[in-house]
């Protein structure tokens, strides 16, 4: 007999690692390599969690007084997430290689790994230091070059569509741990007293409506003409609902598209005239996050094309980047592509 509101209990019984094993035929090879590279990333999460929980407390928060590859002030805690996840990864005997937004130059480990990992350690820095969620991001590959040789960067730009598996770690309000293989998305809470993530989220979906949408319109005037046109869709849609759709944008993207996922909403973060390629990094943040979006039953571009179809030439490549319910993305398309307001739907 199962007491009303405890249905969801068994849920959490289930932690990350055994959700795995039990799923190893899922993951190319099952040869158990990818519920270890997986491990050292969720221990990498409780730590970095740990560590930012108490980074008020413990001077950590605040700039390191660096710039990295991206131009960008290194925070504190952007630094000791990457030092954490390169440590830990780089002892993993089936990891061959790390490419991170922290590091200008791809980082070789060990030659016999089959598997390489490009990592956001740490997302929606410019947060960190006003309680405002942040995320880490990852994304893996298989290796094209042989096994005992070093890896090369053809290793890290085999496309979005090459993934074997990508995720993103939410420090939000609890921590959580979503991922797919590609047979879905699965989503984790961590549990501290346990030290566990625990099963919440299993096959998630995001509903086919948006109730929000995200992004950041202090370049609007630079966007192309027809996303404009599309902004002033959305607000004169919101004349004739019932229940208007809201913005919602914090400026973390995992936070964004958490939210996003659960309650649905469109998300974008365009080029401008000065900035085609935009922000947003496409191969820790575009194709794992796109992926994420797409086996939630969403679509992620970069305006016109699935961003997972985008190539990749650089390791810090820019793009534009679009996610959400198709039907919004295929609004947000027709927009762009004949610039010309779409007739009511
Ligand atoms: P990161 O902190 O890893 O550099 O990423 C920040 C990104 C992304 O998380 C977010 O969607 C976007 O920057 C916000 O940019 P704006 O502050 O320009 O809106
Ligand atoms: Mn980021
Ligand atoms: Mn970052």
């Amino acid at each position: 007999m199962q007491a009303r509101g405890f249905e969801s209990l068994s849920l959490r019984m289930v932690t990350l690692e055994q959700f795995i094993v039990d799923r190893q035929q899922e993951f190319e090879g099952a040869t158990g390599a990818f519920s270890k590279i997986l491990r050292d990333i969720s221990l990498g999460a409780k730590l970095v969690s740990f560590y930012l929980r108490r980074a008020s407390l413990a001077g950590l928060l605040g700039e390191l007084g660096l710039t990295n590859i991206q131009g960008e002030n290194v925070q504190k805690l952007d630094y000791l997430a990457n030092s954490l996840f390169i440590q830990l990864l780089s002892k993993n005997p089936h990891v061959a290689g790390i490419a991170s937004e922290e590091e200008e130059n791809i980082i070789c480990t060990n030659p016999y790994g089959k598997y390489v990992v490009l990592l956001d350690p740490l997302d929606g820095s410019s947060n960190i230091d006003v309680g405002v969620p942040v995320g880490t991001i990852f994304s893996l590959y298989k290796r094209v070059t042989p096994q005992g040789i070093s890896c090369e960067e053809k290793d890290f730009l085999q496309g979005g569509r090459a993934q074997v598996a990508a995720g993103y770690v939410l420090y939000g309000t609890s921590t959580l741990l979503l991922y797919t293989t590609g047979q879905g998305v699965h989503g984790f809470a961590l549990e501290p007293a346990a030290g566990e993530f625990l099963l919440v989220y299993p096959q998630l979906q995001m509903p086919p409506k948006s109730s929000y949408y995200s992004f950041n319109d202090n370049q609007l005037h630079e966007w192309e003409g027809g996303l404009q046109q599309y902004v002033r869709s959305l607000h004169d849609q919101n004349k004739s609902l019932s229940s208007p759709l809201s913005l919602r944008y914090v400026g973390s993207l995992v936070a964004d598209v958490h939210r996003n996922l659960l309650k649905g909403g469109v998300f974008m973060y365009p080029g401008t005239v000065k900035k085609p390629e935009g922000k947003l990094r496409l191969l820790y943040e575009g194709y794992p996050i796109g992926w994420i979006v797409e086996q939630a039953g969403g679509k992620a571009t970069n305006g016109r094309v699935p961003i997972l179809d985008v190539p990749a030439h650089k390791i810090h490549q820019r793009t534009p980047l679009f996610l959400g319910p198709v039907e919004d993305i295929d609004k947000i398309t027709a927009f762009l592509t004949y610039n010309v307001a779409v007739e009511k739907v």
